[in-house]
């Protein structure tokens, strides 16, 4: 049978039973089990406030915009990101007519503390900071830069949920973090995701700004008396961006389940740091940061010949990924080509290994293998 990168495992049974109350309560939308669910995410995260929306996308987008209205910020401010992630972290930034400045990345594959030094600017107003495949990278050393330049810290952690670091969940000591649980994320949905604001008055904001910029106490106010049942005050001009109780019925069951599902996720890792300890001069192991329990989104190893070893995995029947292209290359991004040379170099050599909780350790064997077998010849 073919190996996939990502395969998602669903409690079934337990969903298809949250997702029934739903439907006999009549209740499908916004508020109940989202409700439910951003309490229940609160109490896992240790997060303040929590804000279930429909994607991480749109996540990254209220952080933006939240942050840049509330402080002033103007069109060509800049906001330093990486250049290896998924272009929602950095098309964030533009839809509010902010300039993404591309920092290099380290040997984790998340933004050098180094190269973002270089890279402030007057005009710099936040640094958006990505822990890829669960990584938290030199997080620390960048919280402290954004303390000294007084800058806010953005934490993309769509592959975060569970990570700890020092033994506690990262972001308390950024100003928002963003969560994906889209359907392949280590807490899969089908699309949805979770803003987590430090402080109250941003939450509120985004509440008005995910449901069309609508002011729900306003609404819960005027229902409040007969006569004006229909009224609520719209403040802002928002967007569609809400979650639904559909799927923060199938979050809550998958919550349960996640810290038993990423340590097999980190055993796996474990299989494959095994499996390729001899090769190290060949197999380049992206490593977890000191203090990091990463929540093992991805594996990823760097090789010479990386589309000749995918091409050979394929013709196994063994399908990897790649996580990412720079994003400097594409053509939107390409003003700051050449900017990020690590990144260019690491984009051309890496690969993301299948991971997922239907995996055996036979399988697993099996890949590392048919690795081995193609870097050895
Ligand atoms: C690093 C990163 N940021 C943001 C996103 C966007 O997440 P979503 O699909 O929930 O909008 C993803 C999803 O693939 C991602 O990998």
């Amino acid at each position: 049978m073919a190996i996939q990168l990502f395969m998602p495992t669903f409690h079934t049974e337990e969903c298809i039973s949250e997702i029934k109350e739903c439907l006999d309560k009549g209740w499908t939308g916004l508020g109940y089990k989202t409700v439910l669910f951003e309490e229940k995410w609160k109490e896992f995260s240790s997060m303040p406030y929590a804000h279930f929306l429909n994607s991480a996308t749109v996540g990254l987008h209220l952080a933006i915009k939240i942050f840049k209205s509330e402080n002033n910020w103007n069109e060509e401010d800049e906001v330093i990101s990486t250049p290896i992630t998924f272009v929602s972290t950095n098309h964030a930034i533009g839809y509010e007519g902010l300039k993404v400045v591309f920092a290099d990345v380290d040997e984790y594959l998340c933004i050098d503390p180094v190269d973002i030094k270089k890279k402030i600017t007057e005009r710099t107003k936040a640094i958006l900071y990505v822990g890829l495949g669960g990584n938290t990278g030199r997080y620390k050393e960048i919280v402290e830069i954004c303390k000294e330049h007084k800058l806010k810290l953005i934490l993309d952690a769509s592959h975060m949920v569970g990570t700890r670091l020092d033994g506690e969940i990262v972001g308390r000591d950024a100003d928002a973090v963003i969560y994906s649980f889209q359907a392949v994320k280590n807490l899969p949905t089908a699309d949805s995701g979770m803003l987590c604001f430090m402080e109250e008055k941003y939450d509120a904001l985004a509440r008005q700004y995910s449901w069309l910029g609508i002011n729900k106490d306003t609404y819960s106010r005027a229902n409040d008396d007969s006569t004006y049942k229909w009224k609520y005050d719209v403040n802002y001009l928002g967007y569609k961006y809400h979650g639904n109780s559909i799927m923060a019925s199938i979050g809550m069951v998958q919550l349960k389940y996640i810290e038993q599902d990423n340590a097999y996720r980190r055993q796996i890792a474990r299989w494959y740091d095994d499996g390729f300890s001899k090769y190290a001069h060949k197999i380049k192991v992206i490593p977890t940061a000191n203090g990091c329990e990463s929540s093992r989104h991805l594996y990823i190893i760097s090789v010479e010949n990386r589309d000749g070893l995918l091409k050979h995995l394929n013709d196994n029947d063994i399908y990897p990924g790649v996580h990412y292209r720079d994003n400097t290359e594409y053509p939107m991004y390409s003003y700051a080509k050449g900017s990020c040379p690590n990144a260019h170099r690491l984009s051309n050599s890496v690969l993301s290994l299948p991971l997922h909780l239907r995996l055996t350790r036979s399988e697993i064997e099996t890949v590392i293998k048919a690795v081995i077998q193609y870097i050895s010849r």
